[in-house]
């Protein structure tokens, strides 16, 4: 079977630091999707590592981590990955497998996106402006270069051909400022690091996996409402961050889907524009920020933060089909003597649970209930029966509306501080 953990809010989870501590009971960890957007931080033994292409368990000795066809690649960022990841002397040539499937990234692709948001201007969505759109519009558009073709003879020549469609693109765009020879040489070196990796056909490497009884783990990168189909769209990403990216972002049935394992922050965080029903765009907020430390870990820009949403949390557990919940940051409540959570929203003159069609276009109002703070550290508490009376009121809670089980408890940033029920 394969198991899927993923964020079932905007994204920054702490999908990262699950991957890596459940990394250790699975043969391999693979992306489905998404590309350097992702930002996945990991702490552990006093250190921090940021991975943006790589799965999140690479540093776990004997295991494979995959890159799958669902995801797209930037050659250039990998290669810097790996350069970090050689310096903690991390062995990863054995075990870090590309599918020749995934799309690439090429520099235009970066310039397309930087392009298209000042085009955008006030409505931009916010991208990382990694070439995340563009490259996935090239897929679709049947216009792509994939890992694999680097391998052909004419690959140069159809890196051209699509560079020069790109160039022509960027004329009718604002102007965005670029260097080609530059970036086109790093990009060529970067190619020598990825033929340095072993690449597979993904597809025929998990399900022979799979039928050999090896345990699968499929990372997610972004989160549920930066999905493109049920996002809160246009503000969303170019993939599907669902359950239903890892069938087609790996070539998995659906059948060979086991545990899917939702992760939510105690209270909510965004990146880039877009609706955020629960936003405290306020002192509650930057409270929020401050404690959580809530800094993009790929752009560095501060998140916009605010209360758990759920209404907000049913809809993506019910699109994803979550079995368990893992609930991260709890930690960052320690010092609020009053909490909130949304119940419902009102909106079109009624209370509702369901998510209106256009989060942009409706006004919603969040209506909240009330929790008491807990007001103390959670450090010594290594049990859920440890965690304070009002902690465990406030999971109790969240737990009951949502009726899915908190099964993991994360109350801070190191791999250790984790409590399984
Ligand atoms: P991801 O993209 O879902 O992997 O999440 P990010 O790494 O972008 O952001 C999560 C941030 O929260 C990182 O800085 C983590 O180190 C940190 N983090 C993860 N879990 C916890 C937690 O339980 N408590 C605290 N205080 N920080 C956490
Ligand atoms: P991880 O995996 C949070 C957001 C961007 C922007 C929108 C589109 O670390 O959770 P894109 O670069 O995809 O064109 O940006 O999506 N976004 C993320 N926000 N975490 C992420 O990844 C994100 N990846 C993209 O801020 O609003
Ligand atoms: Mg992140």
């Amino acid at each position: 079977m394969i198991d899927v953990i993923l964020g079932l809010q905007w994204g920054d989870e702490g999908k990262g630091k699950i991957v890596d501590y459940l990394a250790g009971q699975y043969d391999i960890v693979a992306r489905f999707q998404g590309g350097p957007n992702a930002g996945h931080t990991l702490k552990f033994g006093g250190n921090k590592y940021i991975l943006h292409t790589v799965p999140s368990g690479i540093f776990r000795p004997n295991l494979i981590n995959l890159i799958g066809n669902g995801v797209v690649l930037d050659p250039i960022v990998l290669r810097r990955e790996l350069q970090s990841l050689e310096k903690s002397k991390v062995r990863f040539q054995k075990r870090l497998l590309l599918s020749r499937k995934a799309h690439l990234i090429l520099p235009t692709h970066r310039w397309l996106d930087a392009a298209s948001e000042a085009h955008k201007g006030k409505g931009k969505i916010g991208s990382t402006l990694k070439g995340i759109g563009p490259t996935y519009m090239d897929k679709t558009g049947r216009n792509g270069l994939r890992v694999g073709d680097i391998q052909l003879t004419d690959f140069k020549e159809r890196y051209e051909a699509l560079k020069n469609k790109h160039l022509e693109l960027l004329r009718i765009y604002p102007e965005i400022p670029f260097d080609i020879e530059t970036a086109e040489r790093e990009w060529f070196d970067s190619l020598d690091t990825l033929r340095a990796l072993q690449m597979v056909d993904s597809e025929y490497y998990i399900n022979e996996a799979l039928q050999q009884g090896k345990k699968i783990l499929a990372e997610g990168a972004q989160g549920s409402m930066l999905d493109i189909d049920f996002g809160t769209y246009p503000f969303v990403t170019s993939s599907n961050t669902i359950t239903a990216g890892v069938c087609t972002g790996l070539g998995i049935a659906p059948q060979k889907i086991g545990r899917v394992i939702g992760i939510t922050k105690a209270y909510c965080t965004r990146v880039g524009s877009g609706p955020f029903p629960t936003e405290e765009d306020n002192e509650t907020g930057e409270l929020l920020r401050q404690a959580g430390m809530e800094f993009g870990s790929t752009t560095g820009r501060p998140r916009r933060c605010g209360w758990i949403d759920l209404p907000q949390l049913r809809y993506t557990i019910l699109l994803n089909g979550v079995t368990e919940i893992c609930m991260t940051k709890i930690d960052v409540l320690n010092t609020f003597s009053a909490l909130k959570a949304a119940t419902h929203y009102q909106y079109d003159g009624k209370k509702r649970i369901d998510l209106p069609f256009d989060l942009c276009a409706t006004e919603v109002a969040p209506v909240y209930k009330n929790y008491k703070g807990w007001n103390s550290s959670l450090d010594a508490a290594t049990t859920f029966e440890a965690l304070p009376g009002k902690a465990q009121e406030y999971l109790n809670a969240i737990e009951n509306y949502l009726g899915v089980p908190i099964t993991m408890i994360s109350t801070g940033p190191e791999r250790e501080k984790l409590i399984v029920r």
